[in-house]
């Protein structure tokens, strides 16, 4: 296996692409980059400093104040913004809920995008998102897009969250898709070349297998 490869997952929230992409990289020996936690730690530093995420010109005139940086270890990702573990407030329904608003400003993606490609750029890394295989790195070797039923999606998230409120969970996260979806920029779209995978029958055993396989076919070692 070369270590260079770089295989990019990209789906809506809750379709398994997190542990599948966790789970790929541990097993096969390589780094892992959550993209949608840059996001998230973007938000949260634009909430802590009560700017209007509603407000376009506000949110796109301090992108690049931030300081994000995302450790790369499968086994435990970190994600700090100015020097703060943000691990865990990421996940608040604050900043969940003021994500979408935030990804959709072109200076937003533009900032993050040079640092994916930073982290991304040595290969041998497993990279989760929305647009990795479409305009994050379209030469990655190894292009997936996961999805799974909305119910099921609810489910994982609500577990994932301790949510208990499936029908609300269900509905927050096809707001998220419209929104992630409908973006002018970089929008949530399966790639050129990417591999759809329905993950809704199958355990997270099952999926991290079929990708793992993939990843030795693209190598030449299946
Ligand atoms: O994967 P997640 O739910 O943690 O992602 C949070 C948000 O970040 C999601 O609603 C859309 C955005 N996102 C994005 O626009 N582009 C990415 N590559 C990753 C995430």
């Amino acid at each position: 296996m070369s270590s260079t490869v770089v295989v990019a997952i990209d789906g809506p929230s809750g379709s398994g692409k997190s542990s599948t992409s966790r789970g790929v990289a541990a097993r096969l020996g390589l780094r892992y980059l959550d993209t949608g936690a840059m996001f998230r730690a973007m938000t949260w530093w634009m909430l802590e400093h009560e700017i209007d995420v509603h407000d376009v010109a506000a949110v796109a005139a301090h992108a690049q104040e931030p300081d994000i940086v995302s450790g790369t270890d499968p086994s435990a990702p970190t994600i700090s913004v100015d020097g703060t573990d943000v691990a865990e407030a990421i996940r608040g329904e604050d900043v969940t809920g003021s994500v979408s608003p935030v990804s959709a400003v072109p200076e937003v993606r533009a900032r993050l995008l040079a640092l994916q490609r930073e982290a991304i750029d040595t290969g041998g890394i497993v990279v989760e998102g929305r647009d990795i295989g479409s305009v994050v790195w379209p030469q990655a070797e190894v292009k997936l897009y996961l999805t799974a039923d909305p119910a099921a999606r609810a489910m994982r998230r609500a577990a994932e969250e301790g949510g208990s409120d499936l029908a609300a969970t269900e509905q927050s996260l096809l707001a998220r898709d419209r929104i992630d979806s409908g973006r002018a920029a970089a929008p949530l779209v399966m790639a050129d070349g990417a591999r759809h995978i329905d993950t809704t029958p199958f355990t997270l055993d099952e999926v991290i297998d079929q990708v793992v396989e993939l990843v030795g076919a693209a190598q030449g070692q299946v």
